[in-house]
């Protein structure tokens, strides 16, 4: 702990902030005294976490309505923050999500559009709009939330799982891009994690999500959290690549132990 980073008083900016995984990165930040960017589409939900964890931790928080598909609202929201709140010290890009479960040629062209837009071109919207300011101060942290879908491809995922290899070369380039610079990059990248994520995907469908959660153990969202906030609480010289996280009940894409009540 003694040369671990400190996060008290230092900016953190999470995409995705409303639910799952960025929420659960929300509160790990917070307990550790960072000031928060909370930014989504679903602003009233990024409202109400930004003043319950003000007041829980005596923080500073930012609730921004953003969809990072929107080029422009990106950079704008990004433009018009006060010069502190600009100072970026750890972005968390996180927004992103599935869209259906179909094979790649009988993906719907909005399911397409939705995961390219959200997954890949979202991911480099924010990263444009922050990383340069993180080089000018020759200090931040880049902290992206990948998936095994950017290891390994499964049946009905192939679409998704593009954008999540997308992420992956992106994550491997973007260090590069700042190679001789302090800024760091990591990717955190979990397998099943029970969040809003297969709601998303099946349109609404809980049912149909709640199997894929179904007599197993998933990750829950403090699980990656973890995985995260210990990339960022790292000591200045060590940059963490990479985090490939599953539960104990998933040994693959589709490796899946699930314990039916006759088994
Ligand atoms: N759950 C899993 O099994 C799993 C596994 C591996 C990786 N991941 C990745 O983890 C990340 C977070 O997913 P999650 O599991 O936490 O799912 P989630 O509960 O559905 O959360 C997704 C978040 O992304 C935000 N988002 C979606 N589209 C957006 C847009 N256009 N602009 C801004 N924000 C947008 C949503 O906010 P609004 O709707 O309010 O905008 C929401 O806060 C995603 O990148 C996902 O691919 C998830």
């Amino acid at each position: 702990m003694e040369n671990s980073f400190r996060l008290k008083d230092r900016i953190v900016f999470i995409t995705g902030a409303s639910s799952g995984i960025g929420k659960s990165c929300a509160l790990s930040f917070a307990a550790r005294g960072a000031h928060l960017i909370l930014a989504a589409r679903r602003i009233e939900r990024v409202e109400t976490l930004a003043t319950e964890l003000a007041r829980a931790h005596g923080i500073q928080t930012l609730p921004l309505e953003l969809d990072v598909t929107n080029r422009k609202a990106v950079f704008d929201a990004v433009q018009d923050l006060s010069p502190e709140w600009r100072k970026v010290e750890v972005l968390v890009n996180n927004a992103g999500k599935a869209l259906g479960l179909d094979k790649s040629y009988e993906t719907k062209i909005e399911h397409l559009e939705g995961m390219m837009e959200t997954n890949v071109k979202g991911l480099v919207h924010v990263i444009s709009a922050i990383v340069p300011g993180m080089v000018e101060r020759n200090q931040g942290h880049v902290i992206q939330i990948g998936s095994t879908a950017g290891r390994w491809v499964y049946p009905g995922g192939t679409v998704y799982c593009a954008t999540k290899h997308a992420v992956r070369a992106l994550n491997e380039g973007l260090k590069m891009d700042v190679h001789g610079t302090n800024v760091r990059v990591s990717s955190v990248d979990p397998g099943l994690v029970e969040t809003e994520f297969s709601i998303v995907r099946f349109d609404g469908d809980a049912e149909r999500a709640d199997k894929v959660y179904a007599d197993m153990t998933p990750l829950s969202p403090h699980d990656v959290a973890d995985a995260v906030l210990w990339c960022a609480t790292r000591p200045p010289h060590v940059n963490i690549s990479e985090i490939l996280l599953m539960c104990t009940d998933q040994s693959h894409a589709t490796l899946i132990n699930r314990q039916t009540s006759d088994s």
